[in-house]
């Protein structure tokens, strides 16, 4: 029986200079299309709070749409999209953040979240951790509770997660790949 790691790990690939030149990109298409990893993964991200109560998952456009997802349904939660600016329709928190390759703005609905909400974030990756920071800094304004952000892939030289424990909020990955 293969670890869940290398499983993940073999299901991702990899493409040299994407979106831009001196990029590895690293390609989780490959994992969602393949159902035995999709659901090690899915398990394994919400492992930690089965049977405890979380109100709400927040996850991150696009990737994190396609997880959240998930893991919101298996644990019984709400699901609250964070959305590139001018996607949704009603009243908005909008923050700009940096990423390893450009710069951005992400929103969400002010009523999405109530205060004290048990919430936890899903993206599919980790890299710089500007995009899972300026959500957590969302989730915030509106009285999230952070229990965890998670991800499949943490890219660990690109120092996300040390920006994330920095806010207090406890990192979940399940794979890193240097
Ligand atoms: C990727 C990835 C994360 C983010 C990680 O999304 O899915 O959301 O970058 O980078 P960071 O930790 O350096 O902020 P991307 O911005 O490519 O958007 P997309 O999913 O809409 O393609
Ligand atoms: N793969 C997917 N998304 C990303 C990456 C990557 O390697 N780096 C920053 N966002």
């Amino acid at each position: 029986e293969q670890t869940i790691q290398d499983e993940l790990i073999s299901s991702i690939r990899t493409i040299e200079d994407y979106p831009k030149e001196g990029i590895l990109f690293r390609d989780i298409t490959t994992l969602l299309g393949n159902a035995r990893a999709f659901r090690r993964a899915v398990d394994a991200l919400v492992q930690p709070w089965a049977g405890s109560k979380v109100e709400q998952v927040a996850g991150i456009e696009a990737r994190g749409f396609i997880l959240g997802g998930a893991v919101a349904h298996q644990l019984s939660a709400g699901f609250v999209p964070i959305r590139k600016k001018g996607k949704l329709p009603h009243e908005t928190v909008r923050i700009a953040y940096s990423l390893e390759y450009g710069l951005d703005e992400m929103e969400m609905h002010k009523d999405a979240i109530q205060p004290g909400d048990r919430v936890i974030l899903v993206d599919d990756l980790i890299a710089t951790g500007g995009t899972a920071e300026a959500a957590c800094k969302l989730l915030r304004s509106m009285g999230a509770n952070i229990e965890a952000a998670c991800f499949i892939v943490d890219l660990p030289d690109l120092g996300g997660r040390k920006k994330l424990e920095a806010l207090n909020v406890p990192v979940r990955t399940l794979v890193e790949f240097p």
